[in-house]
Protein backbone atom coordinates (compact mmCIF):
# COMPACT_ATOMS: atom_id res chain seq x y z
CA UNK A 1 0.00 0.00 0.00
CA UNK A 2 1.57 3.20 -1.27
CA UNK A 3 0.80 6.71 0.59
CA UNK A 4 0.16 9.71 -1.89
CA UNK A 5 -0.82 13.52 -0.15
CA UNK A 6 -2.32 16.12 -1.76
CA UNK A 7 -1.62 19.87 -1.03
CA UNK A 8 -4.13 22.23 -2.40
CA UNK A 9 -2.87 25.14 -2.90
CA UNK A 10 -4.61 27.04 -5.95
CA UNK A 11 -6.66 29.27 -4.35
CA UNK A 12 -7.19 32.67 -5.52
CA UNK A 13 -5.51 33.54 -2.32
CA UNK A 14 -2.43 31.90 -3.24
CA UNK A 15 -1.68 33.15 -6.76
CA UNK A 16 2.00 34.43 -7.54
CA UNK A 17 0.15 37.55 -8.76
CA UNK A 18 -0.49 40.64 -6.25
CA UNK A 19 -0.18 40.63 -2.14
CA UNK A 20 2.35 38.21 -1.29
CA UNK A 21 0.59 34.49 -1.13
CA UNK A 22 -0.07 33.05 2.31
CA UNK A 23 2.52 29.63 1.69
CA UNK A 24 5.13 31.96 0.48
CA UNK A 25 5.15 34.08 4.21
CA UNK A 26 8.51 33.06 5.19
CA UNK A 27 8.86 31.04 8.65
CA UNK A 28 12.76 30.29 9.95
CA UNK A 29 14.19 31.93 5.96
CA UNK A 30 12.01 28.96 4.21
CA UNK A 31 8.35 29.25 2.89
CA UNK A 32 5.93 28.14 5.02
CA UNK A 33 4.99 25.66 2.16
CA UNK A 34 8.07 24.28 1.94
CA UNK A 35 8.22 23.71 5.63
CA UNK A 36 4.92 21.70 5.31
CA UNK A 37 6.42 19.99 2.05
CA UNK A 38 9.49 19.05 3.67
CA UNK A 39 8.05 17.72 6.71
CA UNK A 40 5.93 15.44 4.69
CA UNK A 41 8.07 14.10 2.84
CA UNK A 42 10.41 13.14 5.87
CA UNK A 43 7.28 11.12 7.42
CA UNK A 44 8.29 7.26 6.31
CA UNK A 45 4.76 6.21 5.57
CA UNK A 46 4.48 8.89 2.84
CA UNK A 47 5.22 7.83 -0.85
CA UNK A 48 4.80 10.80 -2.94
CA UNK A 49 3.65 14.14 -2.32
CA UNK A 50 1.08 16.30 -5.49
CA UNK A 51 1.22 20.30 -5.22
CA UNK A 52 -2.09 21.23 -6.90
CA UNK A 53 -1.53 24.82 -7.67
CA UNK A 54 -3.30 27.69 -10.40
CA UNK A 55 -2.34 26.73 -13.92
CA UNK A 56 0.27 29.66 -14.42
CA UNK A 57 2.13 29.07 -10.79
CA UNK A 58 3.35 25.36 -12.18
CA UNK A 59 6.64 26.77 -13.60
CA UNK A 60 7.64 28.46 -10.70
CA UNK A 61 6.10 25.64 -7.98
CA UNK A 62 9.03 23.01 -9.89
CA UNK A 63 11.79 25.82 -10.40
CA UNK A 64 11.56 27.86 -7.39
CA UNK A 65 10.18 25.57 -4.95
CA UNK A 66 10.30 21.92 -5.78
CA UNK A 67 13.97 22.39 -7.39
CA UNK A 68 15.58 25.42 -5.42
CA UNK A 69 14.68 23.85 -1.61
CA UNK A 70 15.32 20.16 -3.26
CA UNK A 71 12.53 19.01 -2.15
CA UNK A 72 12.10 15.34 -1.57
CA UNK A 73 9.29 12.72 -2.58
CA UNK A 74 7.50 15.13 -5.12
CA UNK A 75 5.42 13.20 -7.72
CA UNK A 76 2.69 15.61 -10.03
CA UNK A 77 2.36 18.99 -9.86
CA UNK A 78 -0.94 19.81 -10.84
CA UNK A 79 -3.27 22.46 -12.70
CA UNK A 80 -5.97 23.38 -9.54
CA UNK A 81 -10.11 23.80 -10.35
CA UNK A 82 -12.39 26.55 -9.60
CA UNK A 83 -13.15 25.08 -6.08
CA UNK A 84 -11.29 23.48 -3.36
CA UNK A 85 -13.35 20.64 -4.18
CA UNK A 86 -12.66 20.76 -7.99
CA UNK A 87 -8.79 21.01 -7.02
CA UNK A 88 -9.13 18.23 -5.00
CA UNK A 89 -10.93 16.34 -7.77
CA UNK A 90 -7.81 17.31 -10.19
CA UNK A 91 -5.41 15.64 -7.91
CA UNK A 92 -7.17 12.76 -7.15
CA UNK A 93 -7.30 11.47 -11.07
CA UNK A 94 -3.88 12.73 -11.92
CA UNK A 95 -1.52 11.39 -9.13
CA UNK A 96 -1.62 7.95 -9.94
CA UNK A 97 -2.78 6.27 -6.56
CA UNK A 98 -4.14 2.85 -6.77
CA UNK A 99 -7.53 1.97 -5.14
CA UNK A 100 -6.51 0.26 -2.31
CA UNK A 101 -3.41 3.11 -1.69
CA UNK A 102 -4.21 6.04 1.08
CA UNK A 103 -4.35 9.37 -0.05
CA UNK A 104 -3.89 12.32 2.85
CA UNK A 105 -5.44 15.75 2.19
CA UNK A 106 -2.75 18.53 3.67
CA UNK A 107 -3.36 22.33 3.84
CA UNK A 108 0.20 23.48 2.71
CA UNK A 109 -0.43 26.22 5.57
CA UNK A 110 0.18 23.62 8.59
CA UNK A 111 4.07 22.85 9.01
CA UNK A 112 3.21 21.62 12.44
CA UNK A 113 1.17 18.87 11.71
CA UNK A 114 1.86 15.53 14.65
CA UNK A 115 3.99 13.51 12.78
CA UNK A 116 3.76 10.70 15.53
CA UNK A 117 -0.19 10.61 14.52
CA UNK A 118 0.62 10.01 10.71
CA UNK A 119 1.14 5.97 11.07
CA UNK A 120 -2.30 5.55 13.38
CA UNK A 121 -3.78 8.02 10.80
CA UNK A 122 -2.96 5.76 7.71
CA UNK A 123 -3.60 2.55 8.94
CA UNK A 124 -7.15 3.65 10.82
CA UNK A 125 -7.89 5.26 6.97
CA UNK A 126 -6.74 1.77 5.23
CA UNK A 127 -9.57 -0.01 7.68
CA UNK A 128 -12.16 2.60 7.92
CA UNK A 129 -12.23 4.02 4.63
CA UNK A 130 -11.99 7.73 5.94
CA UNK A 131 -9.98 9.27 9.15
CA UNK A 132 -9.11 12.50 10.17
CA UNK A 133 -7.42 14.97 13.07
CA UNK A 134 -9.26 16.81 15.60
CA UNK A 135 -9.77 18.86 18.52
CA UNK A 136 -12.23 19.38 20.75
CA UNK A 137 -13.76 22.64 20.40
CA UNK A 138 -12.47 24.85 23.38
CA UNK A 139 -15.05 28.08 23.00
CA UNK A 140 -18.69 28.22 23.04
CA UNK A 141 -19.65 28.49 19.48
CA UNK A 142 -23.07 30.51 18.49
CA UNK A 143 -25.06 30.27 15.26
CA UNK A 144 -25.59 33.89 14.24
CA UNK A 145 -27.52 35.03 11.29
CA UNK A 146 -28.27 39.27 10.54
CA UNK A 147 -26.53 40.13 13.96
CA UNK A 148 -27.96 38.22 16.48
CA UNK A 149 -27.35 34.91 17.89
CA UNK A 150 -30.17 31.99 16.96
CA UNK A 151 -28.96 29.50 18.71
CA UNK A 152 -25.60 27.97 20.80
CA UNK A 153 -24.58 24.30 19.96
CA UNK A 154 -23.52 21.69 22.09
CA UNK A 155 -20.20 22.22 22.40
CA UNK A 156 -19.32 18.67 23.98
CA UNK A 157 -20.55 17.49 20.63
CA UNK A 158 -18.26 19.95 18.48
CA UNK A 159 -14.74 19.17 17.68
CA UNK A 160 -12.59 21.25 15.41
CA UNK A 161 -11.34 19.67 12.41
CA UNK A 162 -7.98 19.69 11.28
CA UNK A 163 -5.68 18.24 8.36
CA UNK A 164 -3.87 16.00 7.49
CA UNK A 165 -7.52 14.41 6.29
CA UNK A 166 -6.51 10.23 5.00
CA UNK A 167 -8.80 8.22 3.06
CA UNK A 168 -8.97 4.93 1.23
CA UNK A 169 -8.37 6.16 -2.77
CA UNK A 170 -11.22 3.84 -3.90
CA UNK A 171 -13.58 5.79 -1.39
CA UNK A 172 -12.88 9.47 -1.81
CA UNK A 173 -12.71 8.84 -5.56
CA UNK A 174 -16.29 7.58 -5.50
CA UNK A 175 -17.17 10.65 -2.63
CA UNK A 176 -15.58 13.07 -5.36
CA UNK A 177 -17.30 11.34 -8.27
CA UNK A 178 -21.08 11.47 -6.59
CA UNK A 179 -20.36 14.52 -4.99
CA UNK A 180 -19.49 16.63 -8.61
CA UNK A 181 -22.47 14.67 -10.06
CA UNK A 182 -24.84 15.56 -7.58
CA UNK A 183 -23.85 19.03 -7.12
CA UNK A 184 -22.44 19.01 -3.41
CA UNK A 185 -20.07 21.05 -2.49
CA UNK A 186 -18.60 20.47 0.85
CA UNK A 187 -15.82 22.78 2.96
CA UNK A 188 -13.73 19.63 3.31
CA UNK A 189 -13.09 16.20 1.82
CA UNK A 190 -14.56 14.36 4.91
CA UNK A 191 -17.34 16.33 4.57
CA UNK A 192 -18.35 14.52 1.01
CA UNK A 193 -17.46 10.80 2.21
CA UNK A 194 -20.12 11.79 5.23
CA UNK A 195 -22.79 12.79 2.73
CA UNK A 196 -22.20 9.83 0.93
CA UNK A 197 -23.47 7.96 4.23
CA UNK A 198 -19.87 6.53 4.85
CA UNK A 199 -17.83 6.36 8.24
CA UNK A 200 -15.20 8.89 8.82
CA UNK A 201 -13.08 8.17 12.04
CA UNK A 202 -11.67 10.83 13.94
CA UNK A 203 -8.16 10.96 15.90
CA UNK A 204 -6.76 13.29 18.08
CA UNK A 205 -4.97 16.04 16.57
CA UNK A 206 -2.81 18.84 18.41
CA UNK A 207 -3.44 22.60 19.37
CA UNK A 208 -0.10 23.29 17.75
CA UNK A 209 -1.16 22.08 14.19
CA UNK A 210 -2.68 25.75 13.38
CA UNK A 211 -3.14 26.83 9.91
CA UNK A 212 -1.01 29.47 9.21
CA UNK A 213 -3.13 32.18 7.38
CA UNK A 214 -3.51 35.80 8.85
CA UNK A 215 -0.13 38.08 10.45
CA UNK A 216 -1.49 36.77 13.71
CA UNK A 217 -0.88 33.10 13.17
CA UNK A 218 2.81 33.81 11.78
CA UNK A 219 3.69 35.81 14.65
CA UNK A 220 2.33 32.62 16.96
CA UNK A 221 3.77 30.24 14.71
CA UNK A 222 7.30 32.17 14.77
CA UNK A 223 6.76 32.21 19.01
CA UNK A 224 6.28 28.54 18.84
CA UNK A 225 9.13 27.90 17.40
CA UNK A 226 11.28 30.06 19.30
CA UNK A 227 10.47 29.03 22.90
CA UNK A 228 10.93 25.31 21.29
CA UNK A 229 7.26 24.06 21.61
CA UNK A 230 7.12 22.60 18.22
CA UNK A 231 10.41 21.90 15.82
CA UNK A 232 10.59 22.02 12.19
CA UNK A 233 12.28 18.68 11.15
O1 LIG B 1 -9.87 29.29 0.76
P1 LIG B 1 -9.67 28.12 1.64
O2 LIG B 1 -8.97 28.46 2.95
O3 LIG B 1 -10.86 27.26 1.84
O4 LIG B 1 -8.62 27.22 0.85
C1 LIG B 1 -8.13 26.05 1.42
C2 LIG B 1 -7.03 25.50 0.55
O5 LIG B 1 -7.56 25.08 -0.70
C3 LIG B 1 -5.95 26.55 0.27
O6 LIG B 1 -4.67 25.95 0.43
C4 LIG B 1 -6.21 26.91 -1.17
O7 LIG B 1 -5.04 27.27 -1.88
C5 LIG B 1 -6.79 25.62 -1.75
N1 LIG B 1 -7.65 25.86 -2.91
C6 LIG B 1 -7.39 25.17 -4.09
N2 LIG B 1 -8.15 25.42 -5.22
C7 LIG B 1 -9.12 26.35 -5.20
C8 LIG B 1 -9.41 27.05 -4.00
C9 LIG B 1 -8.65 26.79 -2.86
O8 LIG B 1 -6.48 24.32 -4.13
N3 LIG B 1 -9.80 26.59 -6.31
Amino acid sequence: MNVHVLVPAAGSGSRLSGDIRKQYLELGDQPVLVRTLARLAALPQVTAIHLIVPEEDVAFCRSDLVEHYQLDKIGAVIVGGDERQDSVRNGLEACGAASQDVILVHDGVRPFFPQEQIGPLVQLAAIEGAALLAIPAQDTIKEVFDGRVRSTLDRRLLWQVQTPQAFRCDRIREAHRRAHAGGYTGTDDASLIEWCGWPVAVLPGHQYNIKITTPADLVLARALLECGEVSLT
